[in-house]
C-alpha cells in the first residue's frame, strides 16, 4: 500500500503491520518577517539636507515601500530644492533596489506656527518666506489632505532652541520658550492637525536625546526641558490619539549624529567620539539609517502593539553608568 505525505509531497512506503516511514523533513523557504510600508503614505517633517535623520527615516521608508512627502522648514526649502535638483544628493538618494528615493511634494513649512494668525508682522514679511504660501501647520494638514487624502505615517524630525550653547542657568524666558515651541509643541500640534487624516493603525514617530532624563553638560537654552516634554507627550498622546484615531505615537532616542542642528551645538564631534569610547557597542560608528529602519519598524504593522514608547537608537550608551574612559577608572 502507498501513501502519499502531505509534508514532504513524496510518498512514503509501508508494509502491512510496520510502522510508516516517517517523512523526510524538509527546509522551508520563508519570505522573511518584512518590514512593508507598500501602499502606505507617510509625512516627514525636517528635511532639509541628506545628513540628519529625517533623511535617514525618509529613506529606510522608501526602502519599505511608503511613498513620502516632505514638510522642509520655510528659510532652508530654497537651497534644499536648488540641491536637489542640482544633483547634489543623487549619490544618496539611491535605494538597495537601484531605484533613487524620490518625494511626492515637499511643502513649505514652519511648524512654529499652528494657523496664520499667529504668524508675527517680522516673520510674515521676512524675505526668506515670500514668495511661500500655507505653511503654518494646519494649512500644510489641510494642502496634505487636499492632495494626498489620508496619510497613514507622521515624522517629526526637527528641533531648533536659540540658546542651546546657553546654560540653563542662564537661559532668557524667551529663549526657553522658543526651544518648548520649535522642539516639543510642533509635535503637539503636529498630532493634532494631521491626527484627523491619518488612517486607523497609523503611526507617528518623533526624534529625542537623552538629556531629557540625564545630565548632559552642553545641550543648553531649554533643549533639556524641550525633549524631556516631548516624551512625556509622546505618553499622552498616545492614549489621546490612541483613542481618538487609532493612531500609534513613538519616540526614538538617537545617539549623536554630525547632523547640521547638531553642529550649531558646538561638541558633537566630542560627543560621537565619546559614544564610540564608551558605549556598550565600543566602537561601532552609529548610522543615521539605523535611526531610519527602527523607525520604519515602529511604523510599520509589525509594531502594531508599541506605543507611548521612548525607544533607544543609541548603540546601549543610554544604559552606561560610568565613562570607563573617564581618567579616574582607566588611569
Ligand atoms: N543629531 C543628533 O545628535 C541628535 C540626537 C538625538 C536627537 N536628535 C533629534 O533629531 C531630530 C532631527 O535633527 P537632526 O539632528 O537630524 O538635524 P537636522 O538639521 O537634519 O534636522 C533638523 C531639522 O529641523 C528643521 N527645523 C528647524 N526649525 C523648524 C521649524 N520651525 N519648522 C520646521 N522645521 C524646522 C531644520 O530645517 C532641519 O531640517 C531633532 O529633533 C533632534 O533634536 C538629534
Amino acid at each position: 500500500m502507498r501513501q502519499s505525505s502531505a509534508v514532504t509531497g513524496t510518498r512514503a512506503r509501508t508494509t502491512r503491520g510496520a510502522r510508516a516511514a516517517r517523512p523526510r523533513a524538509t527546509t522551508t523557504t520563508r519570505a522573511g518577517l518584512n518590514v512593508d510600508l507598500r501602499g502606505k503614505k507617510a509625512f516627514v517633517a525636517g528635511v532639509a539636507d541628506d545628513n540628519g535623520f529625517g533623511w535617514a527615516i525618509s529613506k529606510a521608508l522608501s526602502e519599505a515601500g511608503a511613498e513620502v512627502i516632505l514638510g522642509t522648514w520655510v528659510p532652508a526649502l530654497n537651497i534644499f530644492e536648488t540641491s536637489y535638483r542640482r544633483g547634489k544628493f543623487d549619490e544618496s538618494r539611491k535605494l538597495s533596489d537601484g531605484s533613487m528615493m524620490t518625494f511626492s511634494k515637499i511643502y513649505p513649512m514652519d511648524a512654529v506656527f499652528d494657523a496664520m494668525d499667529d504668524v508675527p508682522e517680522d516673520i510674515a514679511t521676512n524675505k526668506r518666506y515670500a514668495g511661500n504660501e500655507k505653511w503654518t501647520v494646519s494649512e500644510v494638514a489641510k494642502c496634505v489632505e487636499e492632495d494626498f487624502g489620508k496619510i497613514d505615517v507622521l515624522v517629526h524630525s526637527l528641533a531648533n532652541g536659540p540658546e542651546v550653547a546657553k546654560p540653563l542657568l542662564e537661559t532668557s524666558r524667551k529663549g526657553y520658550l522658543a526651544a518648548i515651541s520649535a522642539s516639543s509643541y510642533s509635535n503637539v500640534s503636529m498630532i493634532q492637525h494631521f491626527g484627523p487624516l491619518m488612517n486607523k493603525g497609523g503611526a507617528a514617530i518623533s526624534l529625542t536625546y537623552l538629556a531629557s532624563e540625564q545630565i548632559i553638560p552642553g545641550y543648553g537654552g531649554g533643549m533639556s526641558s524641550a525633549k524631556a516634554a516631548l516624551e512625556s507627550d509622546t505618553r499622552v498622546l498616545a492614549y489621546e490619539a490612541g483613542r481618538k484615531w487609532g493612531i500609534r505615537v513613538n519616540t526614538i532616542s538617537a545617539g549623536p549624529l554630525g547632523s547640521r542642528a547638531a553642529k550649531a551645538i558646538g561638541f558633537i564631534d566630542k560627543m560621537i567620539n565619546y559614544s564610540l569610547s564608551n558605549a556598550p557597542l565600543k566602537e561601532k560608528p552609529l548610522e543615521a539609517i539605523e535611526i531610519g529602519n527602527t523607525a520604519a519598524f515602529l511604523c510599520s504593522p509589525l509594531a502594531s502593539g508599541i506605543t507611548g514608547a521612548t525607544i533607544y537608537v543609541d548603540n546601549g550608551l543610554n544604559a552606561m553608568g560610568l565613562a570607563e574612559t573617564a581618567p579616574e577608572i582607566s588611569g
